[in-house]
């Protein structure tokens, strides 16, 4: 756990710090995001020191060449890489001709502050060089009011003697990845232009062999100067420049601003039609200045906190963390367009590729069902039964009949190269199909169920029947060399996780297609013999138990381990991951994250609190957490068999997991996808939100530390907020029709009160 130099603050993140050792990781704690694009905390300006710059946009990426040792067949060609774009934040500062850089200048009164509230990111610093001393106020946010735009604002104060600032403003297409697998550069450029002030360059991404489109960008840079002149513009092959100076006085101010729009191939196909798209964005924004903007974004963001802030009193650590997750999320994706997806690390790295995972289906669903328009988890669902064809794909890949779902995708082929993952990490094609049971069981309404998302259902039980075999000495339907959420073992045998989310869904299937239209059915072609096969499998799936513990067993061979409990272990060896090798970590029983408790979290109903307590106390102690997935899932049923304290604890671990650098790989940027895992944990966890057959029902408590807790959800239709303090739970219908719940199993009658009307 790294102390990270941030300080405590219910709306804020602010460092007084620059911290050069830790630079990586203070930039992946400060970035910012709109959904369309976002980047890393990077600094405007140079910055000699050890940085990992990155600015990405969605779903702009590249298919790299798979690299392995060892060919297998069934390996995805290429693997989906999120690319850093083109640099359009370039700043570079002088002072009297000297280049300012933070690493090796003398900076005084430091601060760098990210401000969740209003979606904005500030610095102010200090500069002295001999007589001469600078204050700069440097700010940007990525907008919510006009997706394409990047504003920059910097503010020059001079402290000290008379002083010439310069600063050139780029464009500059001259980057790389931090992971490209042959050190290659992503972009090309295709035109560039500067008129005056303003700059444009268009850029490709290379070719590719894989039939991936090239993607193309336009990028245009405005700029406002107050108090500079303005100098001849400069142009590379690779980047465009222009200039500003100044000669300010003593106690004088000057102040530059920045836009940048950012129009790409995926809204508009032709170079023509991006400029077109460029200027007209331009002129529609010339009139507003950089405050009218900055105050349009600000006022979106407050809306989006109205509904979704979570308010803890008493916690101020807890109040930051789960602010800090929903702050970042919402920067990754609000939902807004249905060909995106949210992606493990969003916009502040590029470690894992990919924009999607079973992450979303998991984690991220339950959250935005509560807090999104219904279209946007129906446009999550929608993504996936798109990319039907291509999991069907998958699943011809590895010989098998309906359709695997991808681990690591863009299009929703696999582009995931390690077979114990790629080939036998199964147990997502599960959550494909929990996610549509979610959102049907949440929002009552099945009509997506029965029209698009039996359609996935039905053929991810095809890959399930085909995937099981039948053991004659046993009698059941077996599962062997699989790897279960737990990626610290591979090549199991019977995962009880993965042969439960088979059964389920087989029979979850069966009791769905009664329900369908007759022209659905007859659309599925759904045989006789294929329904007979799937009931055989419900009934006679092994799921492994150990008698002896009375639990459900993680994989045959689960029991055979040296049991000892993470506890026992030397501290030091923690993360196992980045202290013991590979080999170790498969024989030894220590469980990266939620692998049978994923089954038992999914399912509320079908286990009993004994079974809960039982399986939860046998497999915790075990449980390393080196997921960020894990903790939440955790914390969720520790609540639920009321060990206070261990929910406590999983809630901290995962709502500042980035915020502590738990995992200690913050540094590669932030966890996007886990972030959710808070909100679950006070929601699912200490507010014991449950839907069941068409109730909502609470079960609260209020940890120790905590004054009190409060949030809003949306529930068909509804608007609730739910107080928990230590009087008790008070549950407020704001807006929709009266709903009847139940609050720790008594009925409570909810009606919007009439002064709220
Ligand atoms: C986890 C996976 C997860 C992936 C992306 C891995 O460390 O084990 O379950 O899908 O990260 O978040």
């Amino acid at each position: 756990m790294q102390n990270n130099k941030f300080e405590l603050d219910g709306w804020k993140l602010t460092t007084h710090e620059l911290d050069k050792e830790n630079k990586r990781f203070q930039e992946s704690l400060t970035s910012i995001g709109n959904g369309y694009m976002g980047m890393r905390g990077m600094f405007e300006e140079s910055y000699s020191g050890d940085k990992h710059e990155g600015i990405y946009l969605a779903g702009v990426w590249y298919p790299d060449k798979t690299r392995v040792g060892w060919w297998k067949n069934g390996y995805p060609e290429y693997f989906g890489k999120v690319i850093n774009t083109v640099n359009f934040m370039k700043l570079a500062f002088y002072i009297d001709g000297a280049e300012v850089d933070l690493y090796t200048d003398t900076i005084s009164d430091f601060t760098h502050e990210l401000d969740m509230y209003n979606g904005l990111l500030t610095r102010f610093f200090i500069i002295t060089k001999g007589t001469k001393r600078v204050k700069f106020t440097v700010q940007r946010f990525v907008s919510l009011a006009t997706k394409e735009l990047c504003a920059i604002s910097v503010q020059f104060e001079n402290l000290g003697a008379a002083a010439t600032i310069k600063v050139a403003s780029a464009i500059d297409a001259n980057v790389t990845n931090e992971d490209a697998n042959y050190d290659e550069k992503f972009w090309q450029v295709v035109e560039k232009e500067v008129v005056a002030t303003d700059g444009l360059l268009v850029a490709r991404t290379i070719e590719n062999n894989f039939d991936i489109p090239q993607f193309t960008v336009g990028f245009k840079m405005t700029h406002e100067q107050t108090g500079f002149a303005v100098q001849a513009a400069v142009e590379t092959e690779q980047e465009i420049v222009t200039n500003y100076e100044a000669t300010i006085e003593t106690g004088e101010k000057v102040v530059l601003e920045k836009r940048i729009l950012v129009v790409t191939s995926r809204d508009f196909e032709t170079v023509e039609s991006i400029k077109e798209q460029l200027n007209s964005l331009t002129q529609t924004l010339a009139s507003s200045t950089y405050d009218e903007i900055k105050t349009a974004h600000q006022t979106l963001w407050h809306r989006r906190w109205d509904l979704a802030d979570v308010e803890i009193g008493g916690d101020v650590s807890a109040q930051q963390g789960i602010r800090f997750n929903i702050f970042q999320l919402f920067s990754t994706y609000y939902g807004e367009d249905a060909r995106l997806n949210i992606g493990p690390k969003g916009f502040t790295g590029e470690k894992y590729g990919g924009a999607t995972y079973w992450d979303t289906e998991a984690f991220a669903i339950p959250f935005y069902l509560s807090l999104a328009a219904p279209e946007v988890t129906e446009n999550l669902l929608d993504y996936r039964h798109q990319q039907l064809p291509q999991a069907q794909h998958n699943a011809r890949q590895q010989g098998l009949a309906g359709a695997l779902y991808p681990m690591v995708t863009f299009t929703g082929v696999e582009c995931h190269n390690e077979w114990e993952i790629t080939f036998e990490e199964i147990h997502r094609n599960g959550s494909m199909v929990y996610a549509i049971y979610n959102h049907a069981n949440y929002t009552g309404d099945e009509s997506y169920l029965l029209t698009k998302g039996i359609d996935v259902i039905t053929e991810i039980s095809r890959f399930w029947a085909d995937r099981v075999h039948f053991s004659k000495r046993q009698g059941q339907y077996m599962m062997h060399g699989v790897t279960g959420p737990n990626e610290y073992e591979n090549n199991v045998n019977n995962n009880w996780y993965t042969n439960y989310m088979a059964q389920w869904t087989l029979r979850y299937a069966l009791e769905t297609l009664p329900k369908l239209s007759a022209e659905k059915r007859e659309s599925l072609q759904i045989t006789a013999e294929e329904t007979a096969k799937w009931s055989d499998i419900v009934e006679k799936m092994y799921l492994p138990h150990d008698e002896q513990e009375d639990v459900f067993l993680q994989h045959d061979t689960f029991m055979d381990k040296d049991l000892t409990p993470v506890a026992e272990l030397d501290p030091a060896s923690l993360p196992l991951n980045q202290n013991w090798s590979w080999d170790h970590i498969l024989r030894s029983p220590y469980i990266k994250q939620a692998d049978v408790l994923q089954g038992v979290y999914y399912f509320p109903e079908n286990f009993t609190l004994e079974e809960k307590k039982r399986n939860f106390d046998f497999y915790e102690p075990l449980t390393v957490h080196e997921s960020s997935l894990s903790p939440s899932v955790h914390a969720i049923l520790a609540a639920e068999i009321r060990y206070e304290e261990k929910a406590v604890e999983m809630y901290e671990r995962t709502a500042r997991l980035d915020l502590d650098n738990y995992n200690n790989d913050t540094e590669d940027g932030l966890h996007i996808t886990s972030m959710t895992g808070s909100w679950l944990a006070i929601v699912q966890g200490f507010a014991g939100m449950r839907v069941s057959d068409h109730e909502l029902s609470f079960k609260p408590f209020l940890p120790e530390k905590w004054e009190n807790y409060r949030f809003h959800i949306n529930f068909r239709g509804r608007l609730l907020l739910i107080t928990v303090t230590t009087a008790g739970t008070d549950v407020k219908l704001i807006k929709g029709e009266p709903l009847t719940i139940t609050v720790d199993e008594k009925p409570r009658v909810l009606k919007v009160e009439e002064a709220a009307k």
